[in-house]
């Protein structure tokens, strides 16, 4: 096996849903307020997907363009992996869906299921299936559609998820001095009570009673959640930076989950980041989930705040609990 880097992250896609959805779009309907969800989440607005749209045909449109930025084709595609708490069915994975829209015919498509923090999951199969010789090229997506799981009556939640997909093209060995440095992945299925739904699984298979008791959406205790989210994400920030050798003082850009403007504040404070070397798009695409960070990178790109050459520190934490982190020499 060689040395890392094992692979570098060698294209970005990103799909928006057309429709913006503002903090004052729900005090018409819910007691709150802009100033309660600004104050409490730093959120402003959020993207809602059409009826018609799910993760993978929101993917294809992602797809499309990370594998033009990496050069190459979609029969390059040796794994296609999509990481999503929201897919088009139950059975079989979103990412054999994908994998038909888009005729990556040489992929073995699968799932991951490690809510927000599996783009990071993700990552770092593909650098696995990469050093162990099953690909050279993997697609990886962060894809969710958290309006079809989040209680729009339920004023705790329903503000703070939106709906996006981001991908990214991870191809072996290191180009141009790029490459991943390090990856960081762990949970606790101790806290799965904290961020779940209850019903709709083998525990509590499909029935009338779950719709009029509305358990089939997603619950959570938000100020316990708030509490082991500031926890993980320092754990995984020391923990990156130690694998990849490297300190926080050297790291360019941190790109954290984007859950909470707090917790992002918290973490960067941890690492001792300061705040104009933190990437921030919870304001205008709230929680995406597993789509977080890669939206984030391809936001970053496009607005130029990431160049070649950076150091970047990823760093997630998700139901589970699950939480992990990367740094991508750029
Ligand atoms: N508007 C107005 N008030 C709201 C509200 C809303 N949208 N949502 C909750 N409240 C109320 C609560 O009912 C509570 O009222 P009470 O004191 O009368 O009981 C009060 O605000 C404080 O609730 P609390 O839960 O302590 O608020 P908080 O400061 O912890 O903020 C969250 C709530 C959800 C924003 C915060 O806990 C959070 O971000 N947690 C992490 C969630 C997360 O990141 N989840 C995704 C994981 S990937």
């Amino acid at each position: 096996m060689t040395a890392r880097p094992f692979a570098h992250l060698a294209g970005l896609g990103v799909y928006l849903p057309s429709r913006v959805v503002a903090n004052k779009d729900f005090e018409a309907r819910l007691e709150t307020s802009d100033q309660w969800i600004v104050e409490r989440t730093g959120i402003r607005e959020r993207r809602y997907a059409g009826a018609e749209e799910t993760v993978s045909t929101m993917a294809q449109a992602a797809t499309a363009t990370a594998l033009a930025r990496a050069g190459i084709g979609v029969e390059d595609l040796g794994a296609l992996i999509v990481a999503t708490a929201t897919p088009d069915h139950p059975l079989p994975s979103t990412a054999c869906y994908l994998q038909a829209l888009i005729g990556a015919r040489n992929a073995a498509a699968f799932d991951v299921a490690a809510a927000c923090s599996g783009f990071l999951f993700g990552i770092t199969m593909a650098e696995g299936l990469i050093a162990t010789g099953q690909a050279r090229h993997v697609l990886v997506v962060g894809g969710e559609k958290l309006t079809s799981i989040t209680d729009q009556d339920d004023r705790s939640t329903a503000i703070l998820f939106g709906d996006g997909v981001g991908a990214a093209v991870i191809s072996a060995g290191a180009k141009d001095g790029r490459g991943i440095l390090s990856t960081f992945i762990k949970s606790d299925g101790a806290l799965t009570n904290l961020l779940y739904i209850p019903s709709g699984g083998t525990a509590d298979p499909i029935s009338e009673r779950m719709v009029r008791e509305r358990t089939h959406y997603m619950k959570m205790a938000g100020r316990e959640v708030f509490k082991h989210a500031v926890l993980t994400m320092a754990e995984a920030c020391d923990e990156a930076l130690r694998r990849a050798g490297v300190t926080a003082e050297q790291i360019d850009l941190l790109v954290p989950h984007q859950a909470n403007i707090r917790i992002i504040d918290s973490t960067a404070k941890h690492a001792g980041i300061p705040a104009e070397k933190v990437l921030v798009t919870v304001d205008r695409y709230g929680n995406t989930s597993a789509a977080s960070i890669p939206m984030a990178l391809a936001y970053a790109e496009s607005t130029g705040r990431l160049k070649p050459g950076m150091l970047v520190l990823l760093v997630a934490f998700g139901a589970g609990f699950t939480w992990g982190s990367a740094v991508i020499r750029w």
